[in-house]
């Protein structure tokens, strides 16, 4: 329960990283007080400001006009007048600890007793600046990533006096913004991103300054065979060598164990810093305009891509190890903050973590780096290697499934229709695996699963039961093949954890059936659903029928079942058979968003409800009233439901524990 409701916010700083803060507030409609020393600065971080929106405007992507947006931001050379009203105050100034604990000392004397102080700092301890302030509790790091409009990753990083109850607020408001916020538990010297890019950089610097590859080799491994959408020199000439260099040495001062690279000093002396001069790493055609840099694929070949990550994964595991981020934490922050299509953690995964090992130890004996985390020894020594042995930073259900993918994320469990060269058709393989799938979360502990999501892999959820299976199938056949596949989606719709299909490219036929025995369906705007069997001279066979009468009603149904019609993710939401369509580049963290909620409510309410309403869409009045009476009372004799009348007197938040 999150008590501040933020309304105000003060930005203290109107340069790249400040102008870009009050945007995104602004756009998200709270009022913004933006502050710097003069009124120059802030005309140009206003003209800044609306040059952007006007941007997002013509692309369609801003509810209200640049000038509503507009509206809500006022500026003032005052520090104190910005703050007087402000419920939450974002220092963006320039990484300068003097400068910094200055606003802070001076922001907390004038503003509201319970606003919070947040910095946008990326080197410098939470803690020193709390303790200049009249509020250490209510002090936070809330490091954006530049630029603030488009990246949708903040780092929330707790000093050591900081409440939850700011932290709550903090990832609250983040949310609020349209982020992802990931909390950094500990206030450790470059949080979780810059320690991960720094190790990038450590493999790399010491690849090429050991003759063991050329920039181009590493770049060109990056790209071509890790998918990621830089390579890493790429990246720092376009982040510039010398803020790399800045934030590098900031961490290293902090204790940080970095091994050098001699190449970036050499390119900070010569002040080829990059994009921004024209040359760095490479060379560009005109400086500070960005140009795709040429990288030979073939450059790539001799380079282990295992190397290139090794030292990154050892840095997740240490960050793990110490509790200051999660396996999903490190994850979203390489997706989102590097743009990796996948977690640096699920790479590893899926090489292997004796490959890390085998790297690490190379590194080691060849440049003196530091031994592997003792968690990935421990993690090989209990023989949790990756996919391949069903377990690794990820539990991939233990079993090697051929059709479907687990991945057990506490408190969400994963399940991927994993056939994605066959649009994830439905055969009888996968029937038989989804179903052992489904009786195995049934049994996970509620402190482990909490929430199932069902997704496919590749370019859509699925095209439906396998049609294969039905080419030459006898009738007996055909009836036990439609037996089983109600068998699935009954056990789907029966489980004792909530489950969300989360829907993109084709929902069809079985595909969709299978979604609308879930407890909601959340799409991207690229999904295509429909019941399309009639078509095939077939009709819906895996409970649909029943399940969209149901959801729409019958008249709709019968247009949709009688036609075989496509619909639109919209039309699909406007007929009420998905509950949310998302941009297809958000669907993955919208749904984890719902997961996470959900997860936050009580387990065995959840599941006694979701009993209660499968109930009240069937039965007769009379049945639902006796079984909600039943249920209501059953909830009497879990501590959980006491503990959530005792928060809400006591005005806490409240632990479930499915107890
Ligand atoms: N059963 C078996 N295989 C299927 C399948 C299904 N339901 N749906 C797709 N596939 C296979 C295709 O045969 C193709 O395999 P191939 O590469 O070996 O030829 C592969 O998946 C990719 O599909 P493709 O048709 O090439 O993709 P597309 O983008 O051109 O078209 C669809 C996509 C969904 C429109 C089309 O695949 C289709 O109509 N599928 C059947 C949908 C259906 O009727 N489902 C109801 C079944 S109950």
């Amino acid at each position: 329960m999150v008590n501040l409701q933020v309304k105000e916010i003060a930005v203290i700083g109107g340069g790249t990283m400040g102008h870009g803060i009050a945007e995104v507030a602004a756009i998200n409609g709270f009022k913004v007080h933006l502050n710097d020393l003069t009124l120059d600065i802030l005309q140009r971080a206003l003209n800044n400001i609306r040059w952007s929106l006007s941007n997002l405007h013509g692309k369609g992507q801003l509810r209200e006009s640049p000038d509503e947006v507009m509206s809500r931001i006022s500026v003032t050379t005052s520090l104190e007048d910005a703050v007087r009203n402000a419920d939450f105050i974002i220092e963006a100034v320039f990484e300068d600890f003097n400068v910094k604990s200055s606003i802070f000392k001076r922001a907390s004397e004038h503003a509201p007793p319970h606003s919070i102080l947040a910095s946008n700092t990326s080197s410098i301890p939470i803690s020193e600046l709390a303790s200049v302030t009249n509020r250490p509790d209510k002090v936070i790091g809330m490091h954006f990533f530049n630029p603030p409009v488009l990246m949708k990753l903040i780092e929330v990083v707790r000093g050591d006096k900081t409440s939850d109850e700011t932290v709550n607020v903090t990832v609250e408001l983040g949310r609020r913004l349209g982020k992802e916020p990931v909390v950094v538990n500990k206030d450790v010297p470059g949080f979780i991103s810059n320690r991960l890019f720094m190790r990038l950089i450590e493999s790399a610097c010491l690849m090429v300054m050991g003759n063991e590859a050329s920039i181009d080799a590493v770049d060109s491994a990056a790209r071509f065979k890790l998918g990621l959408p830089m390579g890493i020199f790429e990246l720092v000439d376009f982040v510039g060598i010398d803020v790399v260099n800045l934030i590098l040495k900031a961490m290293v001062n902090r204790g940080f164990k970095f091994s050098g690279c001699g190449l970036i000093d050499d390119k900070v002396k010569a002040l080829k810093l990059g994009l921004k001069t024209g040359e760095g790493f490479y060379k560009y055609p005109e400086a500070g305009k960005y140009s795709r840099v040429k990288v030979p694929k073939e450059a790539g070949e001799g380079v282990n891509p295992v190397r290139l990550i090794a030292l990154a994964v050892n840095e997740a595991a240490w960050l793990i190890r110490n509790k200051v981020a999660s396996v999903v934490d490190v994850d979203t922050v390489t997706k989102l903050g590097f743009g990796f299509p996948k977690g640096l953690l699920e790479y590893a995964d899926s090489y292997g973590i004796g490959s890390v090992i085998v790297e690490l130890i190379k590194l080691r004996d060849r440049y003196g780096t530091v031994e592997p985390d003792p968690l990935i020894m421990q993690m090989v020594s209990e023989g949790r290697v990756g996919v391949k042995a069903g377990s690794g930073f990820y539990d991939y259900g233990g079993e090697g499934y051929e059709t479907v993918k687990l991945t057990i994320e506490p408190p969400i469990a994963w399940i991927t229709l994993n056939r994605p060269e066959k649009l994830n058709a439905i055969n009888s393989k996968m029937i038989n695996e989804l179903i052992t799938v489904i009786n195995k979360l049934g049994a996970e502990p509620f402190d482990r699963v909490r929430v199932v999501v069902i997704k496919g892999a590749g370019k859509a959820f699925s095209a439906g039961a396998d049609l294969t299976m039905f080419s030459n199938e006898e009738p007996t056949e055909a009836y036990l093949t439609s037996r089983m596949l109600q068998e699935l989606t009954n056990r789907l719709e029966r489980l004792n954890k909530p489950v969300i299909a989360m829907i993109h490219g084709y929902a069809l036929g079985g595909g969709l059936e299978l979604a609308l025995a879930c407890d909601m369906r959340i799409a991207s705007e690229d999904a295509i659903l429909g019941l399309p069997e009639v078509t095939l001279g077939l009709i819906p066979g895996s409970g649909g029928v029943k399940r969209l009468v149901r959801l729409i009603g019958l008249g709709k149904a019968k247009e949709l079942i009688l036609t075989g019609a496509k619909l639109t993710a919209k039309e699909a939401e406007e007929l009420g058979i998905v509950n949310r369509v998302v941009p297809i580049n958000e669907l993955e963290n919208e749904t984890r968003t719902i997961a996470l909620k959900l997860a936050e409510e009580p387990p065995i309410t959840l599941m006694i409800a979701k009993g209660i309403l499968n109930i009240a869409s069937e039965g007769s009045l009379e049945d639902t009233l006796t079984a909600e009476s039943m249920g209501f009372s059953l909830l009497f004799s879990t501590k959980d439901s006491r503990e959530g009348i005792n928060a809400f007197l006591e005005k806490r938040q409240p632990k479930y524990q499915g107890k």
